[in-house]
C-alpha cells in the first residue's frame, strides 16, 4: 500500500482548493483578474519600477546563445514543424539510445505563455507528448485554475528524451538538449515563461538556487519574464504546497493580464 494520493483524489483536491481560495478571497471559482485599462495617461504615469518583471538589463540575447550553434542544420529552421523534423532523431547524448519517443513539445506555436518542465517520464516517452501522465493531468488543472487552456500555451521540457528511471538530467544531457529549447523559444516568442520545479528553473536560468528562493523572484530569460513554481509531481507528493503554487499561478496570470496588447 502506498500513502500517495491517487490521481482522482488530487484532481478533486485541487478543485476544492481553488474553490476554497476563491471564497476566501471573495473571488469567483477560478481566478479571474480584474481587467486593466491601459490608457496613454496611466502609461505615462507608470514608473519603470511599477512594471513587474521588465528586465532593465538583458545580458545575453537568445540570438547570441543560438549563434554558437549556427553550423547545425536546425539553426535556421523557420517553424516548429521544421525544427522537429530536423532534431527528432537526435543522438547527441546517451538518452538517444534508450528513449522510445523524442518528446518535442506541444501547444500553440504562437503561445504567449510557455511552460517548461524537467524531462519526459514513462508516459511521455511512450506517447511522445509532454505532461500526459498524472503530473500532466494536475498541470492541466493548475493551468485551468488561472484560466489557461492546455492548447493555448506551449509545453516543453529541459530534456526531450527520458532519463532512465526518471533520474535527474545530467549536465551533459542538458548541454546537448537545451539549444533546441532555446530555438523553440526564439520561434514561439512567448511573452512569459512558467518553469515547473527546481530543475527546470535552475537549468533555464543558470542559477544554483533552491526552489524556495526562486519562487516569488522576478527573473527573465533573455528578456522574457520567468515565474518559477512547484513541479506538479512535487505537489502530488506534498499537497500542503498547493497554496504556494496557487499564489505563483495568480502572479503569472497577473503578469499575463498586464502584458501590452
Ligand atoms: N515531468 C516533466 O517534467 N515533464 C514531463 O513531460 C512529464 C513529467
Amino acid at each position: 500500500m502506498t500513502n500517495e494520493p491517487r490521481e482522482t483524489d488530487l484532481a478533486t483536491e485541487l478543485e476544492r482548493f481553488v474553490k476554497e481560495q476563491a471564497s476566501r478571497f471573495g473571488d469567483v471559482i477560478s481566478y479571474v483578474p480584474a481587467k486593466r485599462v491601459t490608457t496613454e495617461k496611466n502609461i505615462a504615469s507608470m514608473s519603470i519600477a511599477s512594471i513587474p518583471s521588465v528586465p532593465s538589463v538583458v545580458l545575453v540575447t537568445l540570438e547570441e546563445k543560438l549563434s554558437l550553434h549556427q553550423n547545425e542544420p536546425w539553426h535556421n529552421a523557420k517553424s516548429l514543424k521544421e525544427l522537429e523534423a530536423l532534431i527528432n532523431n537526435c543522438q547527441k547524448c546517451a538518452l538517444g539510445a534508450t528513449r522510445i519517443k523524442f518528446v518535442f513539445g506541444v501547444g500553440d506555436p504562437h503561445a504567449k505563455v510557455m511552460v517548461i518542465g524537467e524531462a519526459p517520464g514513462a508516459d511521455e516517452d511512450a506517447s511522445g507528448e509532454p505532461f500526459v501522465g498524472r503530473a500532466g493531468q494536475l498541470l492541466n488543472k493548475m493551468l485551468a485554475a488561472v484560466e489557461f487552456k492546455r492548447e493555448e500555451v506551449f509545453i516543453a521540457n529541459i530534456l526531450k528524451s527520458r532519463p532512465p528511471n526518471n533520474r535527474d538530467p545530467k549536465p551533459e544531457e542538458v548541454a546537448a538538449c537545451e539549444p533546441y529549447l532555446w530555438k523553440q523559444i526564439s520561434l514561439i516568442q512567448p511573452k512569459l515563461i512558467l518553469c515547473l520545479g527546481r530543475i527546470a528553473g535552475t537549468n533555464l536560468l543558470k542559477l544554483n538556487e533552491s526552489l524556495g528562493k526562486m519562487r516569488n523572484q522576478d527573473y527573465n530569460f533573455c528578456g522574457i519574464p520567468v515565474v518559477v513554481t512547484y513541479h506538479p509531481a512535487a505537489l502530488m507528493r506534498n499537497p500542503d504546497w498547493k497554496h504556494g503554487a496557487w499564489e505563483d499561478l495568480k502572479r503569472l496570470r497577473r503578469m499575463y493580464e498586464e502584458l501590452p496588447a
